[in-house]
């Protein structure tokens, strides 16, 4: 799909209980500064009413295409004229039968088969339902018919039952309905990220890591995802989902993260080592917890390898990014780190306001100069790099 800024969306509601999500959907989409017109089916709307979507979106509910607030009768087209994309959120089974069949007998199914702009549907009905082959092959014809499918997720349901057909969260399809629309920058390529802190071992319990939360290599991950590259994410400790669709591997200490790299390095054409990497490691940790006692407790730490310097001495590297984080200097010690670890681009950006905070300002450094992206939250800040990181890589491969 080609990069589109989404201003302007319909959001069609059909009859399931999931519709009640719909209602905070709305209110994140408007949040995301979407202009969001509600249309609702005649069975959602004993599920949900009008009213509490006019109060949400601002604008006026439909329900039917007999509608006379349009003054030439045509709703199902004056609906989705200016919208960039239509999202139905739930989408029941039988919508989804109605669609893969090219009906139109309400306004909502009109108004799909009337549209000129992409439909994404986000799906959600019983287990049952969902695996049924009849539900399955409206699925796989909708599919090859060029309509997006958000979820459905798996999960405990609304019948007591257990399994596919739960409608993803309303947060997971703004921010899928947000990534469908990034431009697909790295089309085909894969991309191996490492993220996090890592967790040097004490004894059994106790440990040194850094205050690193993963927000940031998470974010790249999923700006990555959303530029069509396929994402492996090596992980240290954190407490963040990853990212759908990334294949996560999660790791504890550096030379786990390391090996994880070393695993997969040869099948990646871009490494972007965001993760903040404990430089020492504790000698001969104990295997049980170390018992209080009055006397001074000494560790002895050992150095680190360092996973960044250890892709880049490859023969054939992969087009390699690293993270700088600094307390002075910024721009100065950033550079003197690229020149050292031979890299195409680094990240600088200043320790007291990077480490485990959601907004930040990046200097990227590459063979050109210096660049900044203004202070922006991280997923906003890692659109901005991978879009950097898909020029140069591109002008190296073109
Ligand atoms: O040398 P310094 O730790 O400041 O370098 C930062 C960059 O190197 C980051 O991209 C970080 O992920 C990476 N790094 C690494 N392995 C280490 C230390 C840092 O990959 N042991």
């Amino acid at each position: 799909m080609e990069a589109i800024q989404l201003k302007r969306i319909v959001l069609g509601v059909t009859g399931g209980v999931a519709a009640y999500k719909a209602a905070e959907l709305v209110r994140l989409l408007v949040k995301q500064k979407i202009d969001v017109q509600v249309v609702l089916t005649e069975a959602a709307s004993h599920f949900v009413t009008p009213a509490t979507f006019q109060a949400l979106s601002g604008r006026p509910v439909f329900t039917s295409l007999w509608d006379d607030r349009i003054d030439n009768g045509m709703a199902h087209i004056d609906l989705t004229r200016d919208a960039d994309a239509v999202l139905v959120a739930p989408a029941s089974a039988d919508f989804l039968a109605k669609v893969a069949q090219g009906r139109a007998d309400d306004l909502l199914s009109t108004l799909c088969l009337a549209r000129t702009c992409p439909l994404l549907v986000a799906p959600a009905m019983n287990v049952q339902m969902w695996e049924q082959p009849a539900t399955q092959r409206n699925v796989s014809q909708l599919k090859q018919d060029g309509v997006l499918f958000l979820g459905p997720a798996q999960g405990e349901q609304a019948c007591g039952e257990v399994g596919l057909g739960r409608m993803l969260e309303p947060e997971e399809i703004a921010e899928a309905l947000e990534g469908q629309f990034q431009p697909k920058r790295l089309n085909g390529l894969k991309v191996l990220i490492t993220a996090g802190p890592t967790f040097e071992a004490i004894d059994a319990v106790r440990g040194i890591s850094n205050q690193s939360s993963g927000k940031m290599g998470y974010a790249v991950a999923r700006a990555a995802l959303e530029a069509g590259a396929e994402v492996t994410l090596v992980s240290g400790p954190t407490c963040l989902t990853p990212p759908r669709g990334a294949r996560t591997l999660p790791t504890v200490s550096t030379q786990q993260m390391l090996d994880a790299v070393e695993a997969e390095i040869d099948e990646a054409d871009i490494f972007i080592s965001v993760a903040a990497v404990a430089d020492y490691y504790v000698l001969n940790p104990s295997e049980s917890k170390i018992k209080k006692d009055a006397h001074i407790l000494t560790l002895e730490l050992a150095p680190n390898p360092d996973i960044l310097a250890n892709v880049t001495s490859r023969a054939k590297p992969p087009f390699c990014v690293g993270f700088a984080a600094e307390s002075e200097n910024l721009e100065e010690y950033a550079e003197l780190k690229r020149k050292r670890k031979h890299l195409p681009l680094i990240v600088a950006n200043a320790v007291q306001e990077a480490i485990g905070t959601d907004e930040v300002e990046l200097l990227l450094l590459d063979d050109a100069g210096t660049h900044t992206l203004q202070r922006a939250d991280k997923l906003t800040q890692a659109r901005r790099l991978v879009e950097h990181i898909a020029q140069l890589y591109n002008a190296q491969h073109p």
